[in-house]
């Protein structure tokens, strides 16, 4: 029987999506036959109400000098970022040479605010290709996964850090208690931690299941980050809910006693118990709704289909990953994914095959069809692609409700 990674206690699955590749795993025809699988099933603890994976793959398995997301590709994420920094730079505002660390820096797309300011800075990004990007433009990083070695390492070198920050990678990283330990180590007595992740409220309300991909092996609430965080002396003192990634939320913690709580946290933690996030039923009736939302998907594209005309898949993000693979979706249904990344252009989508191919290719030669995997960066896509709609062609958009416009 697998234990919580956070708590210990057994768990067990209340849904299996199958097997799923790595969501980033964009791959060339010569290496079809090696590539990795594994069954990709979910647990709600009862006992600290994370819900997490029961199998991950190994870390450099995700990690490395060929990840595939860039933070970078997405206009609207760069101001969102900037906003994120412009807060911690008025939280730390009254600080000496203040330093700010953060993990999953990517490309450098939230620390360059701090680098322009010349705020003291580092970045923690174990996969190389991305780091390269971040380090070519002075934002100081280092190549390594962050654990509470690493973070005494730091301390070492640099001192104490006023404010740990990270988006979308605190929820990828199985390790979890290290990591806070980490944390602790690293941070001033009056330090901040502010991080915002895939909000599991948004998954249950929305029915996201593709917020569920290898890398995302915890689905966090306030629930479950102030049970994690609590066993290290840490409190949750504010929680604000974030339009991106089609729903996230931002945690703030700090040492017990030294900030105020907000009221969001007990209206957010009173709204979690009300949409049932530590009932058992809540997520068999997620299971039901995934189901439903696989037949209603397929139920549109295969009419679609059989009425000869042509759909492409728009922008292979890691969630068309869960999408493609869960609903059954090939290169029968679609002609190919069109995305603005270059190292996932010519290759294959994860697990499906499905090629994956410039952006141009789709100005050039306009299908009847596109079906959105980049929801969560809808407005900047639908503001650019006007004279697709123009020319007469739609989109099939599946969340929040399966539409076609
Ligand atoms: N923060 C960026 C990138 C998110 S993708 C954004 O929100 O757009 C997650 C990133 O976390 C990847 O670049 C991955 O390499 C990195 N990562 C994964 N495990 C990590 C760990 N243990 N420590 C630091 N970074 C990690
Ligand atoms: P994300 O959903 O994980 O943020 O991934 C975004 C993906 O979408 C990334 O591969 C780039 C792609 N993309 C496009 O192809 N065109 C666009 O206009 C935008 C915003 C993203
Ligand atoms: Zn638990």
């Amino acid at each position: 029987m697998k234990t919580c990674l956070i708590c210990g206690n057994p768990i067990d699955p209340f849904i299996s999506f199958g097997k799923m590749p790595i969501a980033n795993g964009f791959i060339r025809k010569e290496e079809f036959a090696r590539e990795y699988f594994f069954e990709m099933k979910v647990a709600h603890c009862s006992q600290c109400n994370m819900v997490q994976l029961i199998d991950q793959p190994e870390r450099e398995q995700m990690f490395n000098e060929n990840y595939a997301f860039f933070s970078g590709t997405s206009k609207f994420m760069g101001q969102h970022f900037k906003e994120f920094a412009d807060e911690i730079k008025s939280n730390i505002a009254n600080k000496k040479d203040p330093f700010v660390v953060e993990i999953g820096s990517n490309d450098g797309i939230m620390l360059r605010n701090f680098k322009n300011d010349g705020i003291r800075h580092l970045g923690i990004e174990p996969s190389k290709n991305v780091a390269l990007v971040a380090q070519k433009d002075g934002i100081n990083t280092i190549t390594e996964f962050f654990d509470k070695e690493l973070a005494r390492k730091i301390v070492e070198k640099e001192g104490h850090a006023d404010a740990f920050i990270a988006a979308n990678v605190m929820c990828h990283i199985p390790y979890f208690h290290s990591i806070i330990e980490g944390i602790d180590i690293l941070l001033n007595e009056d330090g901040i931690i502010v991080f915002e992740e895939p909000y599991l409220g948004s998954v249950l309300e929305k029915t996201t299941y593709d917020q569920i991909y290898d890398e995302h092996v915890f689905l966090f609430s306030l629930h479950s980050i102030s049970y994690a965080f609590e066993k290290h002396g840490f409190v949750l003192f504010d929680a604000v809910q974030q339009e991106t990634h089609g729903g996230s939320m931002r945690y703030y913690l700090c040492r017990k006693n030294t900030r105020e709580i907000s009221d969001n946290v007990l209206a957010l933690t009173k709204h979690e118990k009300e949409i049932g996030i530590e009932r058992e039923q809540t997520y068999l009736n997620f299971r039901d709704h995934c189901e439903q939302a696989k037949v209603k998907l397929m139920g549109i594209i295969e009419s679609v289909r059989a009425q000869g005309k042509r759909i492409v898949g728009y922008a292979a993000t890691s969630k068309s990953t869960t999408i493609i693979n869960y609903c059954g979706i090939t290169d029968q249904h679609l002609d190919y994914i069109c995305d603005t990344t270059p190292i996932k252009q010519g290759k294959f989508s994860p697990g499906a095959h499905i090629p994956v191919k410039p952006h141009d290719e789709f100005q050039k030669n306009y299908p009847d069809y596109a079906l959105l995997f980049g929801y969560n960066h809808e407005k900047e896509i639908m503001g650019k692609e006007q004279k697709f709609g123009e020319n007469g062609g739609k989109w099939i958009v599946y969340v929040p409700e399966i539409t076609i416009k």
